[in-house]
């Protein structure tokens, strides 16, 4: 009987030390903590929350951080679900489907692009080229926002190099974009305590309600529309380093014109970037250009595309940190962000919080506006971003 006792204690101990064990475990990695947990719930797969086919610019993002963590980790689930989710916007012949129309003329749903191309060279399957092909079709129209940027330019990039690379005008559109809303959205040092940094949105007719009547800029510099822009200029940056030096030379020094005009601008932005951190938690205002006022906050989808940028920058010889600035920054960051951003589940899985829902120029675009918007949980277009910034720290 007390023998029995004993061994009937001993395998509860058992028991509950496994429980404990698998409930606790979680990967060591932040990245593929991140990206298991978007995963088993279900997020970023190409379906909204009721199961209906959806182009979202959100799921382009994810899967760029999935390919670049399958990359490094060779773990072939994170290609599978690549795959699937594009497969779930893709009919066989290729048509885009869900939400997805051309003559919307939004920018949003090309971010899913990338995807599609890098699907084609993995796979050979052509109808990704049809879907890409559609998206290529829709880029005549205007960019309006930094987030557009991101959105838009990052596939017009991959798009050009990898099918039109000797496209000279292609090229110098690109550099364009990137030039004229840096040019429009400068906050420049006439204005009292300048951030040096780029306002959230440039309308070309000055127009719209939030428009200034000078530049047609926004009155506010927003965390995350310039966080969606440092991640452009890195992504774009990284794929002109692919283009084949057999290429004419006037294209040739079409995409010389762009590395320089994407390197001068990340020079530009990068001291100010940092200079604009707080100096206490070293992460960003969610209204960058309002620090400290009431009902401002840290906002976390923003430090991590900041973070993400800044690291992969300095890595790929993007930017110079000669003094070690950048990592710096970067690192303090990173240190806040998963201290105070990165809630660990029950069931293994991590949440993410902090990152405000959305921030669009509909309206009058000023400090009220942006502070009345709610944050989101596990919200993906900051997962992802997290995830992003993961992959980016853990290379160092
Ligand atoms: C690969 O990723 C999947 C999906 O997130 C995960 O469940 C699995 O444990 C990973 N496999 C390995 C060997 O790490
Ligand atoms: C492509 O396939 C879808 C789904 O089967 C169909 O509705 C659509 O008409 C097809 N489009 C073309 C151009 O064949
Ligand atoms: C080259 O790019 C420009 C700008 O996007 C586009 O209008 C033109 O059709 C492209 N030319 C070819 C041959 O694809
Ligand atoms: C600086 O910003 C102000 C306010 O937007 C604008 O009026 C002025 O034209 C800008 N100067 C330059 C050189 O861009
Ligand atoms: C500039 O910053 C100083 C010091 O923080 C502050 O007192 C002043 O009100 C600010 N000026 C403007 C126009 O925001």
């Amino acid at each position: 009987m007390i023998t029995f006792t004993a061994l009937a204690l001993f395998i509860q101990l058992i028991v509950t030390f496994w429980h404990a064990v698998s409930v606790t475990a979680r990967p060591s990695s932040y990245a593929v903590w991140a990206a298991d947990s978007a995963i088993k719930r279900g997020q970023g797969n190409g379906l909204d929350a009721s199961g209906k086919a959806i182009v979202s610019y959100e799921h382009g993002e994810l899967q760029w951080g999935l390919r670049l963590l399958f990359e490094r980790t060779g773990n072939q689930s994170y290609f599978n679900y690549i795959r699937q989710g594009a497969d779930n916007i893709v009919f066989p012949n290729g048509t885009v489907h869900g939400s997805y129309k051309l003559s919307d003329f939004s920018l949003d749903p090309i971010r899913t692009g990338p995807t599609f191309l890098y699907l084609l060279k993995e796979t050979g399957d052509a109808k990704y080229r049809t879907a890409a092909d559609t998206f290529r079709d829709q880029l005549d129209g205007h960019p309006r926002w930094l987030d557009g940027i991101y959105m838009g330019e990052v596939f017009y990039a991959q798009y050009t190099l990898d099918f039109d690379a000797s496209n000279t005008t292609a090229w110098h559109d690109i550099a364009n974009q990137f030039n004229l809303m840096f040019t429009n959205t400068l906050q420049n040092a006439t204005t009292p305590n300048s951030t040096g940094l780029l306002y959230h949105g440039y309308d070309f007719s000055h127009k719209a309600t939030w428009a200034s009547s000078d530049r047609g800029h926004s009155p506010e510099v927003w965390d995350r529309a310039l966080g969606w822009y440092f991640m452009a200029l890195v992504d774009v940056l990284e794929i002109t380093a692919n283009a084949p030096s057999s290429l004419p030379s006037s294209t040739l020094a079409a995409i010389s014109d762009l590395k320089v005009t994407l390197q001068n601008i990340l020079a530009t932005l990068t001291p100010r970037l940092i200079q604009a951190a707080d100096p206490q938690s070293g992460v960003w205002w969610l209204v960058l250009t309002q620090p400290g006022r009431t009902k401002n906050y840290f906002e976390s989808s923003g430090a991590a595309m900041y973070i993400y940028s800044l690291l992969r920058a300095v890595r790929l010889g993007y930017v110079n940190d000669e003094d070690g600035s950048i990592l710096r920054a970067a690192r303090k960051a990173f240190t806040y962000m998963t201290s105070n951003w990165v809630i660990e589940n029950v069931d293994g899985t991590m949440s993410w919080i902090n990152t405000v829902q959305v921030g669009s120029l509909d309206t009058t675009g000023d400090f009220n506006y942006y502070v009345g918007v709610p944050t989101d949980f596990n919200d993906l277009k900051g997962l992802a971003a997290f995830l992003l910034a993961s992959i980016e720290y853990e290379y160092l």
